[in-house]
C-alpha cells in the first residue's frame, strides 16, 4: 500500500467526488428502468381507475384502462409488470384464481396483446381470492392445508401461463410450491416459463397497505404460520436453497428495506438473478412523509432504490418504478 505523505488539501476519496462527472465515473451502483418491476392491481368492470388511499398514486384499474398504463411504461423504459387481481367473488377455495376467465388472466391477455414485449409476471397466491383471506385453503380446524393448496396454486400457475404470463411468481409460502408448480407447468407444456420465487418472504407489517389494495387481509389469525419470522436470517438461506433445489429461476427477498442484510447474504450465496420487493408499506411511508413536505421524495426514492441495488438485488419490484424511471431520465439530460 502506498502511503500519502501529505493529504491536504484533498484526501484520496475526496479527489474523486469533486464534480458530477467524476462522481458518475467512479459510481458503483447504477439504476436502470429495465430492472424495475411495476405492480398493477386489476379489477372487474369498465372505466375504473380507483386510487388506493394508503398508496397515493397507485390505482386499482379495470382491464380497459391498461392501454394507457402500457404506453406510459413503454415510454419510460419500464418493461415488466407484476399482476394482482381483485376477483368478482371470493370463496373458500379461491376459485377465480385459477379460472381461465379470471381477472388476472384477462389482464395478462390484454397486456400481451397491447405490448408483446412487456414482461408479465403473475403473482401466484390465493389470498386475494379466498373469503378467509389466507394464502392457501383451510383444513376443517382452520389451518392452512399445505398440500391441497399446492394443487390449486399449480392450477393458477398453469392458467396464468396459458393466458400468456412470461414469469410465474409464487408468493404463498407453502412448502414445496416451487417444485409442484414447476412440475405442473412442465406437464402442461410450459417448460420455458421461468419461476420467480418469493423465497424469503417475511410475515411483515409492511404489507398493510397492499392488503387494503388487494382486499386480502386474513379474516382471522395472521400469516406467521407460513411466512417467515423477521428475526431469522439463516432461515432465509434455507428457504432460498430449497427453492433453488426445486428449480426456481429467480429468487426474491421481501420486504426490502428492513431486510437489506438478507438481500446481501443471499446475493453472496447464489448466482441466480435476485429480486427484492420494495413493498406497499415502504412506499406508503415515503409518500406520507413527502406529502407532508417532510422529505424530498425524489432524492429519497432514488436513494432507497440505489440502496436496494447496492445490497445486491438486480431486480427491484417497486410502486415507485414510473416516478423513478422519469427522474433517472431527467438526470441523464
Ligand atoms: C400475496 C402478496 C402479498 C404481497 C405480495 N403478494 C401480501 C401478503 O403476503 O400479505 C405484499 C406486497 C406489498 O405489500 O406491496 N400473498
Amino acid at each position: 500500500m502506498v502511503t500519502a505523505t501529505r493529504l491536504a488539501p484533498f484526501t484520496r476519496t475526496r479527489r474523486t467526488r469533486r464534480t458530477d462527472t467524476l462522481r458518475a465515473l467512479v459510481r458503483e451502483t447504477r439504476l436502470d428502468p429495465s430492472q424495475f418491476v411495476y405492480p398493477i392491481f386489476v379489477t372487474h368492470g369498465q372505466g375504473i381507475r380507483q386510487e388506493i388511499s394508503s398508496m397515493p398514486g397507485q390505482y386499482q384499474m379495470s382491464v380497459d384502462m391498461l392501454a394507457g398504463e402500457v404506453t406510459e411504461l413503454r415510454d419510460l423504459g419500464v418493461r415488466a409488470v407484476l399482476l394482482f387481481g381483485l376477483p368478482a367473488a371470493k370463496d373458500a377455495q379461491g376459485t377465480e384464481a385459477y379460472a381461465d376467465d379470471g381477472i388476472v388472466q384477462q389482464a395478462i391477455r390484454e397486456l400481451k396483446r397491447l405490448d408483446p414485449g412487456l414482461v408479465t409476471i403473475a403473482d401466484i397466491c390465493l389470498c386475494e381470492y379466498t373469503d378467509h383471506g389466507h394464502c392457501g385453503i383451510l383444513t376443517a380446524t382452520g389451518e392452512v392445508d399445505n398440500d391441497p393448496s399446492l394443487d390449486l396454486l399449480s392450477r393458477m400457475a398453469v392458467s396464468t401461463a396459458r393466458a400468456g404470463a412470461d414469469v410465474i411468481a409464487p408468493s404463498d409460502m407453502m412448502d414445496g410450491r416451487v417444485g409442484a408448480i414447476r412440475e405442473a407447468l412442465d406437464s402442461a407444456g410450459y417448460v420455458t416459463t421461468p419461476i420467480m420465487a418469493y423465497s424469503a418472504k417475511y410475515a411483515s407489517a409492511f404489507y398493510g397497505p397492499f392488503r387494503e389494495a388487494a382486499g386480502s387481509t386474513p379474516q382471522f389469525g395472521d400469516r406467521r404460520g407460513y411466512q417467515m419470522d423477521p428475526a431469522n436470517g439463516l432461515e432465509a438461506l434455507r428457504e432460498v436453497e430449497a427453492d433453488i433445489e426445486e428449480s426456481a429461476d429467480i429468487v426474491m427477498v421481501k420486504p426490502a428495506l428492513a431486510y437489506l442484510d438478507v438481500i446481501r447474504t443471499v446475493r453472496d450465496r447464489t448466482d441466480l438473478p435476485l429480486a427484492a420487493y420494495n413493498v406497499s408499506g415502504e412506499y406508503a411511508m415515503v409518500k406520507a412523509a413527502a406529502n407532508n413536505g417532510w422529505l424530498d421524495e425524489r432524492r429519497i426514492v432514488l436513494e432507497i432504490l440505489t440502496s436496494i441495488a447496492r445490497s445486491g438485488a438486480g431486480i427491484i419490484i417497486t410502486y415507485h418504478a414510473k416516478d423513478a424511471a422519469r427522474w433517472l431520465r431527467e438526470d441523464r439530460r
